[in-house]
């Protein structure tokens, strides 16, 4: 069996009836599954990043969606105004990924119509989300592979993998597809505070019989100087118009590191993730986090003198991306053009 028919690790599972997910936050130490019936419990899995990455929090928010329906359709001649409360609620759980933003706009969409059968519509287009994502991931796999062709070693940041998405992912889908062409050297960041490298990525790569080398994210200018990586390969939660990225905190001074060392850096994204409505990333909204996820317990305390800033991601400038890979193409040197060719491309 090949890896492209092999299933990865499933963030997300779709049961008939209930939405099973795999609690990110006890990985790698524990496999724990929770099912969801109701778009708070999806709402909450999320805010708490039992599930997390752009891609898989659209599609959960999907199925939210679907799980709505099927409690108030029956129940209620208000249904209608229930779910519209829910898609506000899941539309509430994180701020910077627009493909949450996206999949509630495909799922209002479905609703806004005359409907005979609004549960089966609705789970229609949850499924063909989640099932589409997938898809797209292995298409940019191929198109990122095929610009890897040669290099010698990489290095990701974050989780970009199948946790983060439908499945298979973007930078991992990328990785996973050129690992099968050729053997290449993996890196991956362990992605301060959250741990999203250390906790997932380097995880999910060996479920895939891939190695992979951790390294502190403050070793990552001095691995660029030592010549054992030849492109930074990344995912993003949402690029602008004018191809700026937003990704997980530190991709940004990769991006900066890596010029320096001659590094390119591809991002790798489904069409999902562009926000065709800014122009730039001046607009992108910054999540920022409890301080408690990053500071130590001696300092929780309400008298405490030490305080934390915690953004969660930052925006690399389209000048410091060498590729956007997408399932629709891939834009090379984006600072040129932006992505807004790949707006109407199929
Ligand atoms: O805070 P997270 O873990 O949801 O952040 C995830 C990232 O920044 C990923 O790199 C991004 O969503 C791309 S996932 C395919």
């Amino acid at each position: 069996m090949t890896m492209q028919n092999k299933l990865t690790v499933q963030a997300l599972q779709w049961t008939g009836t209930a939405l099973k997910v795999l609690d990110q936050r006890q990985l790698p130490e524990k496999i724990v599954y929770d099912e969801y019936n109701d778009a708070d419990g999806v709402t909450e899995a999320i805010v708490n990043m039992r599930v997390r990455g752009a891609p898989a929090i659209g599609i959960a928010a999907a199925y939210g969606v679907a799980l709505s329906v099927r409690k108030h359709y029956a129940q209620s001649n208000h249904w209608r105004q229930k779910v519209t409360a829910d898609i506000a609620m899941l539309a509430a759980s994180r701020p910077t990924a627009v493909n949450l933003f996206w999949a509630l706009d495909q799922m209002k969409a479905v609703l806004a119509k005359q409907l005979d059968n609004p549960m089966a519509a609705v789970l229609a287009c949850a499924e063909k989300i989640h099932a589409d994502d997938i898809a797209a991931n292995h298409k940019m796999g191929e198109l990122g592979a095929d610009i890897l062709d040669g290099a010698k070693g990489v290095m990701t940041h974050c989780n970009a993998g199948a946790l983060a998405t439908g499945g298979y992912g973007t930078a991992l889908g990328v990785i996973r597809s050129a690992y099968q062409r050729q053997r290449i050297d993996v890196y991956a960041g362990e992605t301060r505070p959250w741990l999203q490298g250390a906790r997932l990525t380097v995880w999910e790569l060996a479920q895939d019989g891939i190695p992979a080398t951790l390294i502190a994210d403050s070793a990552a200018a001095w691995l660029m100087k030592s010549g054992a990586i030849d492109w930074i390969v990344v995912g993003a939660d949402r690029i602008a118009a004018n191809g700026d990225a937003a990704n997980k905190i530190g991709t940004y001074s990769l991006a900066v590191l890596a010029k320096q060392h001659g590094v390119k850096l591809m991002v790798a994204a489904p069409t999902s993730t562009i926000d065709w409505n800014i122009d730039n990333g001046d607009k992108i909204e910054i999540e920022q986090r409890n301080k408690n996820e990053l500071l130590p317990a001696c300092y929780i305390k309400e008298d405490s003198l030490v305080s934390a800033w915690n953004p969660v991601f930052d925006v690399t400038p389209a000048e410091l991306i060498s590729a956007i890979v997408t399932e629709r193409g891939v834009i090379l040197n984006p600072f040129e053009q932006g992505v807004r060719s790949l707006k109407n491309a199929i």
